[in-house]
């Protein structure tokens, strides 16, 4: 795929599934590899990311038989994994990093686990410290806090950590590092962040539980319901057996909410997006969508493989600012960039705050979404922890009206989601919007380009 580029659509208009839920697919292949048996997935996400999963769990002797979408992983149990001789190649993916490196702290090997360039930039001290305090072994070989990782597995004990940060991957990491411990590993987060180990690793037979500061069990919660703005800590009894699975992925609402927000600023449009993993700590876009006044539906709710899922409906919409922030963050990080697009077509001010994560994304996505946004003509300015994004009737301090919406050439930055949510800029843009990098998507969506020319009318 090569010089694609986006022009105004008339309409938005059909019916689609997306992909695979990415943090679901990289999780069912680990714990899959550690429980004991067959595990099978069906509607895997065939990306990048999850491929390099596959391929480190390969390389530690796991047997993996991939069919696009469907994957049978041929578990070892939690002692299963084999001496990798080489340098475990995580891509680009933060979750294979930091999520294996938990599992590979107990694990009875010597690894050595390093990526790309984005991946050697991004911060490991958040999981080295908790890991090194549960007595791990793991360094960051070039000493600045950043892979290339090197872990020797061994003994490891319990801890009560207390993250100073909202993250999955570090609550991930530690949990599973956990599952090496006796007795009970527990993480103290911030604001619950996405809860798809915790709920798929009770499904392969482990024993996590979840409270918030509130005392509300975070498996009961459905869709629509309230993230608690409290604390979340969850705890892990170690050494269960686990057993392998047959997990139904569904798809994800990251990937959907490219279409979603198409769908709502196109003109005269009119889309259903099936599948849709609506899981309460991951669908705060649509919480902003409903804030933004979207004509937004949620149809044919169900339970698939323990998450929650639904089909959404949307419709052209007459969208106001809004302010996203606090407990909101954590439920729709990855959707900021393409929230930031739909906050452009909006009228009023929308300020995005409590986000300092964006900064240590694939790229720094305050940077990258700004620095895009002003090239297609958009008023917006970075701030510490987010952004502010001025809508369409914006006007000069003067009174002039000098706003419109116009195509560029984006610069991704390498960063998947950047190309994908200024791809839905160019829809509403005069003009041609062209790409330094569109392949990039490859890493989450790789038919991201088809799914969007099947639904544009010109
Ligand atoms: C993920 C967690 C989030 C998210 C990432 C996937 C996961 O990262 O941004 O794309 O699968 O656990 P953080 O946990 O670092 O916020």
């Amino acid at each position: 795929m090569n010089n694609i580029s986006i022009t105004k659509a008339n309409s938005i208009k059909g019916q689609i599934t997306v992909p695979g839920d990415k943090s679901i697919s990289h999780r069912g292949v680990m714990f899959g590899a550690i429980a004991e048996g067959l595990t099978e997935l069906t509607g895997f996400l065939d990306g990048a990311d999850c491929r390099s999963t596959i391929s480190c769990f390969r390389n530690m002797g796991i047997d993996i038989k991939q069919d696009n979408d469907h994957v049978l992983i041929q578990g070892k149990g939690l002692y299963g994994l084999k001496e990798y001789n080489g340098t475990l190649d995580v891509g680009n993916s933060g979750t294979t990093t930091r999520l294996i490196s938990g599992i590979l702290a107990g694990s009875p090997i010597h690894s050595t686990l390093n990526g790309d360039a984005s991946i050697q930039s991004r911060p490991m001290k958040r999981i080295i410290e908790p890991l090194q305090q549960m007595g791990a072994d793991i360094s960051s070989i070039k000493g600045n806090d950043c892979a290339p990782l090197q872990i020797n597995g061994g003994k490891l004990h319990t801890i009560h950590y207390n993250s100073p940060v909202a993250s999955a991957q570090v609550k991930s990491c530690i949990l599973l590092a956990g599952l090496y411990c006796d007795g009970e590993t527990t993480v103290t987060e911030p604001v619950l962040s996405r809860n798809h180990t915790e709920l798929m690793l009770n499904g392969f037979g482990a024993d996590v539980k979840t409270i918030t500061s509130q005392n509300t069990d975070s498996s009961n919660m459905s869709i629509g319901s309230k993230v608690t703005d409290t604390s979340a800590t969850a705890t892990i009894i170690g050494g269960p057996k686990l057993i392998g699975q047959q997990i139904a992925v569904p798809g994800d609402i990251s990937s959907a909410a490219y279409f979603i927000v198409a769908g709502l600023i196109c003109d005269n449009s009119d889309l259903l997006i099936e599948n849709v993993n609506c899981n309460p700590t991951r669908a705060g876009i649509l919480k902003v969508c409903e804030k933004m006044g979207a004509n937004i539906e949620y149809l044919n709710k169900r339970i698939v493989s323990g998450e929650e899922v639904c089909d959404i409906h949307v419709t052209t919409s007459d969208l106001h600012g809004c302010r996203v922030d606090g407990e909101l963050i954590p439920t729709l990080i990855d959707e900021i960039p393409v929230i930031a697009v739909m906050a452009s077509q909006a009228s009023g001010t929308t300020v995005i705050a409590d986000a300092a994560e964006l900064k240590v994304k694939e790229s720094n996505r305050i940077d990258s979404v700004v620095e895009n946004l002003r090239a297609m003509g958009i008023a917006c300015e970075p701030t510490d922890d987010g952004m502010i994004i001025h809508g369409r009737d914006f006007t000069n301090t003067d009174g002039s009206k000098s706003y419109s919406i116009h195509g560029a050439h984006i610069s991704t930055k390498s960063d998947h989601r950047i190309a994908m949510a200024f791809a839905i800029a160019g829809l509403v843009a005069d003009g041609k919007t062209s790409f330094d990098d569109e392949n990039c998507v490859a890493i989450s969506y790789p038919t991201f380009f088809q799914t969007l020319q099947k639904i544009i009318n010109k």
